[in-house]
């Protein structure tokens, strides 16, 4: 018996972009309705896969991009590994500049997809090495007549993207959802969201999860570790207007968050995405109103930090270690499931 006609079969990895699953997130959440939205399934492992096709495809489209063209972004994170995923699948050169910081699992995956590194090595005048790779990128551009800069912060085609991301959740739910909660960098997804939501539904409201030391919201910037969440500048594509409050979450509640969704659910995801399941205790639902958490990115990139017991205890100390416990093995103490 023939399972799948060959002629439906999609077509190259860019086809495999979006369209994740969503599903209920009933351990986790047993008296409320928490739906995950599975962005991990993603190819190469993360929302931004949708931002880095996007852009790519629409700047290749407009012909702002062509085949002799350099990509270039400055990323340590997710951008970077969806961007060198589809510029190996479209034939084109990328580079990235990146901070000392870069994770070593994430350095080699960039470049095993074939990306080009350039890696920082002196902080800018202010001590900031955001300032010293956005300079870097400057000086590529004056140099390099085919350089192409995605700029992820500015880029009105990364929240865009994200208009899919949000009908395809009012599509598999069936319904608005009364709560959409994502996590923040470029802010790129939430705006996305929010703008579809404003534009197309009556009922959603949009809540944004933000990292205690990230300054996007107004608040003091401090020392982050856990990456790819929260930023040091305020994001160009941020309008408040569209958003509920910023719920604010320190990094040890991320990694409650991220424990508990893999206890409970067996579900392996990243820093991000543990704050939005920590954020969810702060947010009341009614047994009818649904709420959806973005499943940002996979677990296995932060194998050696958060899912590290001795990478917790020496990052955040003994007692810090001791409260995320603490407050893992509260939320186990219920019935077996099976
Ligand atoms: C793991 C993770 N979560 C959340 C975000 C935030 O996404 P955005 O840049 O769309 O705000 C990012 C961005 O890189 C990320 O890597």
């Amino acid at each position: 018996m023939i399972l799948t006609n060959p002629n439906d079969l999609a077509e190259g990895v860019p086809s495999l972009i979006g369209n994740t699953g969503l599903i209920r997130l009933s351990r986790l959440f047993p008296e409320k309705q928490v739906y995950g939205k599975l962005e991990l399934m993603n190819p190469a492992g993360s929302i931004k896969d949708r931002t880095s096709k996007f852009i790519i495809e629409e700047s290749l489209k407009s012909g702002l991009i062509t085949k002799d063209s350099l990509v270039v972004e400055s990323t340590s994170g997710n951008m970077g590994v969806g961007l060198a995923q589809i510029c190996l699948y479209y034939g084109l050169k990328l580079r990235l500049v990146v901070d000392p910081y870069i994770n070593k699992q994430t350095l080699h995956l960039l470049t095993t997809y074939g990306a080009e590194i350039e890696k920082m090595t002196e902080p800018d005048d202010s001590g900031s090495y955001l300032n010293a790779r956005i300079n870097r990128v400057q000086e590529l551009l004056a140099k390099l007549p085919n350089a192409f800069w995605t700029r992820q912060y500015e880029n009105i085609l990364n929240p865009l993207a994200h208009h899919q991301t949000a009908r395809e959740i009012v599509h598999q739910l069936g319904s608005e959802p009364d709560y959409l909660l994502a996590a923040t960098s470029t802010c790129g997804t939430l705006m996305g969201m929010a703008d579809f939501c404003n534009r197309y539904l009556r009922n959603t409201k949009v809540i944004p999860v933000d990292a205690y030391g990230s300054v996007i919201f107004g608040g003091r910037a401090a020392k982050r570790v856990i990456p790819g969440f929260g930023a040091s500048k305020i994001s160009p594509l941020l309008n408040q207007e569209l958003l509920e409050p910023p719920l604010i979450m320190e990094e040890w509640e991320s990694i409650v968050g991220c424990k508990k969704l893999l206890q409970k659910e067996a579900i392996l995801a990243g820093g991000s995405t543990g704050a939005l399941v920590a954020a969810m205790d702060s947010v009341h639902l009614n047994s009818d109103q649904k709420a959806v958490i973005i499943i940002c990115d996979r677990g296995e990139r932060y194998m050696e930090t958060i899912y590290s017991d001795q990478w917790i205890k020496k990052t955040y100390g003994e007692e810090t270690f001791e409260r995320i416990t603490q407050a893992v093995n509260e939320s186990m103490v219920q019935e077996p499931v099976c």
